[in-house]
């Protein structure tokens, strides 16, 4: 087959370039310039082919349009469908990243043999393992050879090249691909390594039309790099209609799976599984579980109802846990799970509004089980375990918190309240403190039986909770 021609595109100022070049001639931009196919041809055709679609270049009427136009296939894992919102949209694709060893594979494969044991044939193409590999953890997981045959409903292939996935479908035409990992997949259209930005953004365009023709439903698995994004630079989340993250603590059997991107549902939604021997295990309470270690009446340990990250419907229950020490030096501040910033914030304002004495002290922040927090209403609760452990006073065992703390130590309302009260009841805390704004808010239904403290500032907080 002949190689499509290709040229460097500079990605500051869109200049290209038959070579590669350090700097972009047009605009000065040092290494700039990125492989791209030049497009004409087959692309070109298929572009074509779809103008004579209804609604592709002629309008129609929004009312026209059915309702189940974008076509939902349950996975049979029910977190996964809810995070995707409420099951995979067929013809779309979903970038599921993570770090390795988190367990992307074995989540996809769980997903594909569920959907494949409802009756559609899905086509799991691997390029960093081999099949044997993948199947032997199939059979493992009791994913495959079991009482109940899959049949040829599950279908394996190694893959290198993006062409080789596009044929297996051609061969199979399942209603579900994964593809593992997009960065091991190369087009031979391109000079370009595997991996390199050229590659990935071609291969994964290829993987969009794939899906947007044979109106499968297709996973790429990616690897996040050091920086933290989806391959490498965050060139593809553009190009694909949902982002899942699979984030989990190394040594911790939790993991949470966030959409931070979802153009078929919420991006609110979260996840969260158990990875066990038996492959990866659905946590429907996972209050439960990061409540289960909780220390009896020690100083320095807070439960928050967060709902992490972006924001989940759903609220969580979490230990925020601090540790405060004499060190004589600087003083270390060490973060895990909360933003070491808001950490370095919070200090300064117990310092300047609490009257704690912290300067030059060691303190220690985590959150128990491993999960990141990203949402200011975690603020309160650590603020109180900060507060406790400095003073070494432990906190009233039934009492939940919730609250962004700000720079003058006032306390600020957070959205989601009456969730987070719902939760907090569910595992049977009795009161909880509860910036003043937000509990003004609150209706009799919404407080879920949970005594209100409502409170202005971090110093009347502290008093309320520690004493
Ligand atoms: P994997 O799905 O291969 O991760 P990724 O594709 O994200 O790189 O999972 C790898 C880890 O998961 C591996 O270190 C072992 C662990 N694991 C279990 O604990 N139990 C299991 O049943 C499986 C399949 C994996
Ligand atoms: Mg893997």
């Amino acid at each position: 087959m002949a190689k499509a021609s290709t040229q460097y595109v500079c990605e500051g100022c869109g200049a290209a370039s038959p070579r590669w070049l350090g700097r972009c001639p047009s605009c000065g931009g040092w290494n700039t310039l990125v492989e791209e196919v030049v497009k004409k041809g087959p692309r070109g055709a298929a572009r074509a082919s779809l103008f004579s679609e209804p609604g592709r270049g002629r309008p129609v009427p929004i009312e026209s349009i059915a309702e189940d136009a974008a076509a939902r296939m349950p996975t049979g894992i029910e977190e996964l469908d809810r995070v995707l919102g409420g099951g995979v949209v067929l013809g779309s694709v979903a970038l599921v990243g993570g770090d390795p060893g988190v367990g992307k594979s074995t989540l996809l494969l769980q997903a594909l043999a569920g959907m494949a044991r409802r009756g559609p044939t899905a086509l799991y193409a691997s390029g960093e393992e081999s099949i044997a590999q993948v199947a032997l953890r199939a059979r493992r997981l009791g994913l495959a050879f079991g009482e109940l045959p899959l049949g040829d409903r599950l279908q394996l292939v190694g893959v290198s090249d993006v062409a080789e996935v596009e044929q297996a479908a051609q061969l199979t035409k399942p209603t579900a691909i994964v593809v593992d990992s997009v960065q091991v997949i190369r087009s031979s259209d391109l000079e370009s390594a595997p991996g390199s930005v050229s590659q990935l953004r071609e291969v994964t365009a290829r993987l969009v039309d794939l899906a947007k023709q044979s109106h499968a439903a297709v996973f790429l698995v990616g690897h996040v790099t050091k920086e933290g994004a989806i391959a490498g630079p965050k060139v593809l989340e553009h190009l694909v209609d949902v982002v899942l993250s699979f984030e989990g603590e190394r040594g911790h059997a939790f993991r949470a799976l966030r959409a931070s991107k979802n153009r078929f549902g919420s991006a609110t939604e979260v996840g969260v599984f158990e990875m066990s021997p038996a492959g990866l295990r659905e946590v429907p309470n996972p209050s439960e579980l990061f409540l289960a270690e909780r220390p009896v009446h020690a100083a320095g340990s807070v439960i928050a109802s967060v709902t992490p990250q972006t924001g989940g419907a759903r609220a969580v229950l979490v230990e925020v846990q601090a540790l405060v020490g004499v060190s004589g030096g600087a003083g270390r501040r060490t973060a895990q799970g909360v933003d070491g910033a808001r950490l370095a914030m919070l200090l300064a304002v117990l310092e300047r509004k609490a009257g704690l004495q912290l300067l030059g002290a060691d303190v220690f922040a985590n959150v128990a089980g491993g999960l990141a927090i990203d949402e200011p209403a975690v603020d309160l609760p650590l603020a109180i375990a900060i507060a406790s452990a400095a003073r070494n006073r432990p906190c009233a065992r039934d009492l939940v918190a919730f609250g962004e703390v700000g720079l003058a130590g006032e306390v600020r309302g957070v959205p989601r309240g009456a969730t987070r009260l719902a939760e907090a009841a569910s595992m049977g805390f009795g009161r909880a403190l509860v910036p003043a704004s937000t509990a003004e808010r609150l209706s009799a239904t919404d407080r879920a039986g949970v005594e209100i403290v409502p409170v202005r500032d971090v110093e009347e907080a502290i008093a309320a909770a520690i004493g």
